[in-house]
């Protein structure tokens, strides 16, 4: 880790404490609500990071996909993953959500919290979402209900026949419907959204769920310029909120989101930086930006 993201972990770890402190001072605890910030709860952010990882390496049939990766973000933060094709940016996103299990390595949540002590439906309800390039929403429900399906539900204690969204739980669905730009379509089945909607429609699915941190693979593919520019701004709005992590390909939506990207190759972190840095940084151009 460079000292100016050490120094900015530090500065994000006061700004957590003082919000905390402030939180106790005047609502007595854990704000409620979508908009809290994505460091409340049990994920102990106070180191600065809410991912961590260290040394993480994986073979598939002697074949280092990932190979002694070390990377870590910031709660709020919005990071930009690139790199050549087989890097390993899917694969790693698979072992932060538990679907991959690491040879070596270490991956934490929080300073606490041992992702790889937790199986895959675990890791998504302790607030990690992941949202997979191909849109996977339910087409022969409306807008509306597929959002409704996604809220969390106290499956033991409230029957799903009889499940009605709370106040609550209202005032977040009008929310996310809101920011994901789909207000005037709650009606509308999913199957005839544009792709860009149901892009849309997914994150708002995972945003129903209040994740703290957001995994992003190729979110904008596929999507036309009008759609890359409301999801730029969509991932603008999320981000302080949420943690972020976008895997991208297409580097003018990089450009318009980015603060820190970090570039993968043959499985680590082969640079990181402003954009600008790492455009210019000469092995970067060598691997993939092409000269
Ligand atoms: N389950 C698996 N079994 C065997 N090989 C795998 C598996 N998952 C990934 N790989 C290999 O690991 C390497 C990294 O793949 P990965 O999909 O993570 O790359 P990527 O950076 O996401 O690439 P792209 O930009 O094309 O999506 C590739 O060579 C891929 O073939
Ligand atoms: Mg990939």
């Amino acid at each position: 880790m460079t000292p100016d993201l050490l120094e900015e972990g530090e500065r994000r770890a006061k700004v957590y404490r003082e919000r905390k402190l402030t939180g106790r001072t005047y609502s007595g605890g854990r704000a409620a609500g979508f908009g809290r910030p994505a460091t409340a709860g049990e994920v102990d952010v106070t180191h600065g990071r809410i991912l961590y990882l260290e040394d993480v390496s994986v073979s598939f049939d002697g074949f280092k996909a990932i190979d002694k990766l070390s990377l870590d973000i910031a709660p709020g933060e919005l990071r930009c993953i690139i790199g050549p094709n087989g890097a390993g940016k899917t694969t790693m996103m698979d072992i932060i959500t538990g679907k991959t299990r690491p040879d070596t390595g270490t991956v934490f949540f929080g300073s606490t919290i041992d992702l790889l002590r937790y199986t895959e439906p675990e890791i998504a309800q302790m607030g990690i979402g992941r949202k997979f390039q191909k849109p996977t929403v339910f087409e022969r429900l409306t807008v509306f209900e597929n959002l409704e399906l996604a809220l969390k539900t106290d499956k033991g204690v409230r029957p799903s026949m009889f499940f009605r969204l709370d106040t609550g739980q209202s005032d977040r669905l009008a929310e996310v419907l809101h920011t994901i730009h789909l207000a005037e379509s709650v009606s509308r089945f999913a199957g005839t959204l544009s792709h860009g909607q149901k892009q849309w429609l997914e994150i708002g699915m995972l945003l129903m769920q209040d994740p703290k941190l957001l995994l992003l693979d190729e979110p904008v593919a596929g999507m036309t310029d009008e759609e890359t520019v409301r999801t730029a701004e969509l991932f603008l709005q999320l981000k302080g909120k949420h943690s972020l992590m976008v895997v991208e390909h297409d580097m003018s939506f990089i450009q318009s989101i980015s603060e820190i990207v970090t570039v993968l190759s043959e499985g680590s972190v082969l640079a990181q930086g402003t954009l600008e840095q790492v455009q210019n940084d000469e092995r970067v151009i060598e691997v993939y930006l092409g000269r």
